[in-house]
């Protein structure tokens, strides 16, 4: 069955209006990791002097977590795209659920409070809504390190006299239940070990930070990570690196109506189950040390796609992906075997001139399709870059609605588009 959906009236501000076929070239610069970024903010708490954290990216997930650091009274100080952070005085206090809400990192803050209290009291944490997205794993961790869990309806209360390391199995590498559990264990008595870790970038990312504070993590990055808890943390920096997913999203730009669009500062190696589809699609790119140069193709061949864990294809990509295969010639496949519900974004595409068949996690992708501009709404966060890839594409106009979720992820989008030729702005509702 294809889907099809109705245009629902916006209740957001903005819209983003993109007036499609135009070329891209010239250059795009990589911001600093969403999802790094939004885990060594909350890692901050667990320290007691000033720490530093470069390469921030200015988007709405950050002003968020800037938010809750702000009401439980932590110090901070803005020096270009670096954030300085003291949280040497702040206060213990239950973050509100309509700020926890927000986005799914505040439970970040859930673990690191626990860390350095060894009590917390908050809510279930929001995000996209992409499927269920439970925290039993994080509940888990912690109740490994000897802490009781009281759950009353969303709220959460967690406190132990003392935190003691433990053995933890991961039922699956769960990237939020990893990182939680490392700023859970960091100061607790002795040694935790995580197996089936998740070994995303991200979490090396954030294991350096607090290793850099003086904390004793080892494995980041492997599916084994062992924790040697220690008394203090002191004062260091960290430097975000480069956001694999935005860099992938322009990176698919590029393949779609790139004219030597060249995508700068980024690691390659954070990007391989990407570049191997490409290639495997017959997409014409050239690889450097840190930056990607890449042009539309002629002849797309179809090809399928399986979300995994890192090394595999990340879902994130999963949907501005889909993208790129409505251009090839034939029938492709996707599987989206992380979230339950990452499909949001077909029926949007469809009404674009897309041929996409969704049977529960399988889209079948028939190509090549002409896609034409229309009305649109982002319904999260990578959906929303799916759109925006799709009215680059198009012939025509597409106005983009909710387009809020789109700015959570993706620094001065509009603007780096601009700088190398599309024609894309956005626009305040009255
Ligand atoms: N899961 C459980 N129980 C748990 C934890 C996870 O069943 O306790 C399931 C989830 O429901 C999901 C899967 O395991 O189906 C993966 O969840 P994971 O915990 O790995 O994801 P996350 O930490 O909630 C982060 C990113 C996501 C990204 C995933 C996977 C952040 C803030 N979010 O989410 O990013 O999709 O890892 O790589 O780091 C995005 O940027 O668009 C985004 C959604």
């Amino acid at each position: 069955m294809k889907m099809q959906i109705k245009i629902k009236d916006c209740d957001y501000m903005k819209k983003m209006l993109i007036k499609g076929g135009y070329k891209l070239s010239g250059s795009i610069q990589i911001s600093g990791a969403k999802n790094s970024a939004v885990a060594l903010v909350p890692a901050s708490i667990l320290c007691d002097e000033e720490v530093r954290i470069d390469n921030i990216p200015d988007i709405s997930d950050i002003d968020a977590l800037k938010e809750i650091l702000e009401y439980l009274g932590a110090k901070m100080q803005k020096d270009n795209n670096s954030l300085l952070i003291n949280c040497q005085n702040i206060e213990n206090k239950e973050i509100p659920e309509n700020i926890s809400r927000k986005l799914r990192a505040s439970y970040y803050f859930m673990s690191a409070l626990l860390g350095k209290y060894k009590k917390v009291e908050m809510y279930f944490p929001g995000g996209c809504n992409i499927g269920a997205r439970p925290i039993d794993q994080t509940l888990k961790g912690y109740r490994a390190l000897g802490a009781t869990v009281i759950e009353e309806g969303n709220k959460y209360t967690i406190y132990a006299d003392e935190l003691k390391g433990s053995h933890l199995y991961l039922d699956m590498p769960s990237v939020g239940a990893t990182v939680n559990t490392i700023l859970a264990a960091v100061k607790a008595k002795g040694k935790t070990t995580i197996e089936n870790a998740a070994k995303e970038p991200e979490i090396v990312n954030i294991a350096t930070f607090l290793n850099n504070m003086g904390a004793k993590i080892k494995g980041a990055g492997t599916s084994k990570i062992v924790i040697e808890g220690v008394e203090k943390l002191h004062k260091a920096s960290i430097e975000t690196i480069p956001d694999r997913i935005e860099a992938g999203t322009y990176i698919i730009a590029g393949a779609l109506i790139g004219d030597n669009l060249k995508i700068e500062n980024i690691i390659p190696e954070h990007l391989e189950a990407l570049i191997n589809k490409l290639k495997e699609m017959g997409v014409n790119l050239k690889v450097e040390s840190d930056c990607i140069t890449i042009s539309e193709t002629d002849k797309l061949k179809p090809i399928s796609i399986k979300t995994l864990g890192y090394p595999g294809f990340p879902t994130d990509l999963q949907q501005p992906f889909t993208v790129l295969l409505t251009q090839c010639q034939g029938e492709s496949l996707v599987e989206e075997t992380i979230y339950e519900n990452r499909m949001g974004h077909v029926p949007h595409l469809n009404n674009l001139q897309a041929n996409i068949i969704v049977n529960g996690r399988i889209a079948k992708i028939k190509g090549q399709s002409k896609l034409h501009g229309t009305n649109v709404i982002a319904t999260d966060l990578r959906a929303g870059a799916a759109m925006v890839l799709a009215g680059l594409k198009a012939d025509g106009e597409t106005e983009i609605n909710d387009v809020e979720h789109i700015l959570r992820g993706y620094e001065n989008i509009v603007e780096k588009l601009q700088n190398v030729g599309a024609k894309i702005l956005i626009k305040e509702i009255e």
